[in-house]
This record gives C-alpha cells, sequence and structure tokens, in this order.
C-alpha cells in the first residue's frame, strides 16, 4: 500500500487523520514541520503529501515551491483553514493536486488522495517513456509537443525548419534531432549566415578548387561537403543573401554540389536543418527570401515558443541550471530564498532561457554563500517580486495602488491587458502606472 507523509503542526488533527489513513491501510508518516518533513522525503519514498499551510517556519507554500524546485514529483494536497483560500489557488497553481478545508470530510479526503495517487502513476510512467531528450528540460505542454514532432521527425530525412525568438533552444533542438537520428555517428554542422562573411559565404557552404578564384590558393571542402552522410544546420537562414539562396535551392534540388572553380558536381546526402528568428513568411511576402527555397526548408515546422509562454518551465530550467553552474564553478548546490523563485517566474524573459541561463550563473558567482538571495538578480528581476512586506493598513496610498497593480499582474500572469481589466482602467493607464512604480524597465517592453 502506498506511503503518505501528512505535515501538519496541529497535534490533535495529526493524529485524528493519521489514524483513518492507517485504516484505510496507508503507512502514514507524520512531521510538525515542514523542514522535517523534507527529512522524510529525502530518506523515504513517499507516494503523496498531505500538508498544511499554516506551519511554524517554512510554510506549506514554501515546501510547495521546494518541491517543485527539486522536481519532485510527489503529488500534494494542501489543507487550508477557512479564509485561506487565496492561499490554495496559489497552492494549486504552484503545483499542488488538490486543496482541502479543515476540518476536513474524511471519506471526501480518502478519495482525493486515492485519486492523487492514481493519476501520479499515470505521469510518472508516461514520463519515462516519454523523455526522450534529457538534456532539454521542458515539462509544459509546448514542451512536449516539441519533443513528439522531434521524435516523428528524428529517424526521417526530412528537413526541419525551427523557429523562435533569440535564445528559446534552436541549436540544442537541432542537435538533439541530430543525436537521436540514424545520422548520429556522422558530421553536424553549423554554418552561421550571420557570422560568414556575405563574399566568403559561398566558398565557405560549397568549398573552391586552388585558384579559382583571387586568394583562393589551396583547394577547399564546402561546409555542406563535410556534412556528407550528416546534418547541416544552416542557422539564421532568413540572412541568407539572395544569390546564395538560388543556389542553395539548386542545391537541395539536385542533391548535388560544384566547388567554386570545378565543373565536376559532387553527390552529397545530408539533412538539412535550418532556424531563425525572423518571420519568414513575411520575408517571403516581402521579397527578400525565395519562397521555393521556403518550402523546400519547411518539410516539418517546429516552433519554439518563448519562455513567458511556457512559464511552467521556469522552475525546472532554473534547477537545472543551479546544478550546471555550481558544479562548473566548484561551489555547492545553492539554496534559493523565497522570493527569488517568485521574482524569476514573473520576470518576462526577453532573452529567454540564455538569458535565465546568464543570471544563474551570475547569481552563483556573485553569491558568497550558498544561499542566493534577491539582491543577486539584476534591478529589473529584483522589481518583480510579487507581494509587499508590510501589512496592508500600514500602506500609503501609493503603496496600497502598487500593491494592487501587483497582485492584478500576478494573478494574470503579468498579462498587463488582463490586468487592466482587472483594475477598471486602460491598459496605457496601467503602463503609465507601472512606469511611475519602477514595474516597467522601459517603455517600450511588452
Ligand atoms: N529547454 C532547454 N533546456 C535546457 N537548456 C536550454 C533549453 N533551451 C535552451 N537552453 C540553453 O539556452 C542557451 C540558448 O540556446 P540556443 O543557443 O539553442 O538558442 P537559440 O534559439 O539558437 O538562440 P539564438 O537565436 O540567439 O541563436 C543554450 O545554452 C542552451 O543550451
Ligand atoms: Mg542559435
Amino acid at each position: 500500500m502506498a506511503n503518505i507523509l501528512y505535515i501538519d503542526d496541529e497535534i490533535s488533527a495529526l493524529r485524528a487523520i493519521s489514524a483513518i489513513l492507517k485504516k484505510e491501510g496507508y503507512s502514514v508518516y507524520t512531521a510538525t514541520t515542514a523542514e522535517e518533513g523534507i527529512e522524510v522525503l529525502k530518506k523515504s519514498p513517499i507516494d503523496c503529501i498531505l500538508l498544511d499551510y499554516r506551519l511554524p517556519g517554512m510554510n506549506g507554500i514554501d515546501l510547495l515551491k521546494w518541491i517543485r524546485v527539486s522536481e519532485i514529483s510527489v503529488p500534494t494536497i494542501m489543507l487550508t483553514a477557512y479564509g485561506t483560500i487565496e492561499k490554495a489557488v496559489e497552492a494549486m497553481k504552484l503545483g499542488a493536486h488538490h486543496y482541502l478545508i479543515k476540518p476536513v470530510d474524511t471519506e471526501l479526503l480518502v478519495n482525493v488522495i486515492k485519486e492523487a495517487i492514481e493519476k501520479s502513476k499515470g505521469i510518472s510512467k508516461f514520463e519515462k517513456i516519454d523523455a526522450p531528450f534529457p538534456e532539454i528540460i521542458g515539462k509544459s505542454k509546448v514542451m512536449q509537443d516539441v519533443f513528439y514532432i522531434m521524435k516523428m521527425v528524428a529517424e526521417s530525412n526530412a528537413n526541419v525548419l525551427i523557429t523562435g525568438e533569440s535564445g528559446t533552444g534552436k541549436e540544442l533542438i537541432a542537435r538533439a534531432i541530430h543525436k537521436k537520428s540514424l545520422r548520429s555517428s556522422k558530421p553536424f554542422v553549423i554554418v552561421d549566415c550571420t557570422t560568414i562573411p556575405e563574399n566568403l559565404l559561398e566558398s565557405e557552404l560549397f568549398g573552391h578548387e586552388k585558384g579559382a578564384f583571387t586568394g583562393a590558393t589551396e583547394r577547399k571542402t564546402g561546409l555542406i561537403e563535410l556534412a556528407h552522410e550528416g546534418t547541416v544546420f544552416l542557422d539564421e537562414i532568413g540572412e541568407l543573401p539572395m544569390f546564395l539562396q538560388k543556389k542553395l535551392l539548386r542545391f537541395l534540388q539536385e542533391r548535388e554540389i560544384q566547388r567554386i572553380g570545378s565543373t565536376h558536381r559532387i553527390k552529397i546526402d545530408v539533412r538539412v536543418i535550418s532556424a531563425t528568428n525572423r518571420d519568414l513568411e513575411k520575408a517571403v511576402k516581402e521579397g527578400t527570401f525565395r519562397e521555393d527555397l521556403y518550402w523546400r526548408l519547411n518539410v516539418v515546422r517546429i516552433n519554439l515558443p518563448p519562455l513567458r509562454e511556457r512559464k511552467e518551465d521556469i522552475p525546472l530550467l532554473v534547477n537545472h541550471f543551479l546544478t550546471k553552474f555550481s558544479k562548473e564553478n566548484n561551489k555547492p548546490l545553492p539554496q534559493l530564498e523565497q522570493e527569488v523563485l517568485e521574482a524569476l517566474i514573473n520576470y518576462d524573459w526577453p532573452g529567454n532561457i540564455r538569458e535565465l541561463a546568464n543570471i544563474i550563473e551570475r547569481a552563483i558567482v556573485l553569491s558568497p554563500s550558498g544561499v542566493i538571495s534577491i539582491k543577486y538578480l539584476p534591478k529589473k528581476i529584483q522589481e518583480k517580486t510579487g507581494w509587499p512586506v508590510k501589512e496592508e493598513s500600514t500602506l500609503n496610498l501609493l503603496e496600497f495602488e502598487k500593491s494592487l497593480i501587483l497582485k492584478a499582474l500576478n494573478s494574470t500572469g503579468w498579462n498587463q491587458t488582463k490586468a487592466a481589466e482587472i483594475l477598471g482602467i486602460s491598459r496605457k493607464q496601467l503602463r503609465t502606472k507601472m512606469k511611475n512604480h519602477g514595474l516597467l524597465s522601459s517603455p517600450d517592453e511588452d
């Protein structure tokens, strides 16, 4: 039978509920503080956590955050007293399976526990089979969809076009597809269309013969030829000049290249993965990108959503980068102060995962002790912590306004339009107020 951890500082409740659960056949572990609960979690295989919200020291919400960052996938049921429904909602947002109001209806409690354990069994089984790309972090629905397409496409030879804002992981995805493909033992060659000077790009791509042009003192093998039997990754394909778009198209149609200055044609077998953060459809419409080439490259499309549209992945990514960079910098795995994760979740991440990685590494390097506190984050992120420290009754009018704005923003995942609706003002008015309260780092920030 399953193991349940029940954390509550109210001894009478602890006794009564434990007795009921034992009667149902569960093994019950108890703790009177969250800290004690964590010790139990580290040592014993727990299938479900029953958690009181109000605890001395770390409270129930803090523990939920800890569970989330630690990637422990134990379903948690939150218990709250009347009047703290708001906290229960917050708990659900942080991934609690369910919340129940005290005093609990025992029949309901038993059913909810059963359901939570059943559901989590299903999930963990699914995750085990379905994690073919362990180096790519993401549990959000959108990332699961991306993994599904990657898996389907990996063993085929289809060309793939990866689109997404800067720092969303386009190169990481391209490498992972190659690694998972039948070509994995052959080369993965990157062509960065922005860093190679335009006049060298053709010879970089296709190679040249000795004496083909002034300065061609040696024969040179092109990058496409180097990728033979493997994968060529055309990064920032949107920047490819027109005359090379035509040559690339010809290569994709005929699967042959001709080095500059040679009459000889060489058969090449490569899969092409291209990536861009530009709107290629728009470029096609404007006539700066060939439509026929666009269709050749875009056989399978993977669109990586920006990080702000998959905030549920932030805690996992934070944990991933904490582990990675503490190891690389020879530091012990740090703890996060409570508001740090909150601020990281609230921030909008225009630079996406690359920006998150940089900020975590910086915080690890800057913090002298094993604790990362909010002051080691950049100012623009520090400002994103959710709740004012003071009690509402001691706030002055301006502080009260700021706290209302923050509440509205937090309850809508920082969607300004929706927050303005809640506050009964226009989006423009909201933005002006946000700016006055230092909640917008630049007027153009979205
Ligand atoms: N899902 C993820 N899990 C773990 N690390 C990730 C993930 N996505 C991106 N990264 C990391 O973030 C950084 C940026 O990713 P990558 O270089 O692939 O982005 P990109 O989309 O190619 O960006 P750009 O358009 O600026 O070239 C890399 O260090 C990468 O390893
Ligand atoms: Mg890139």
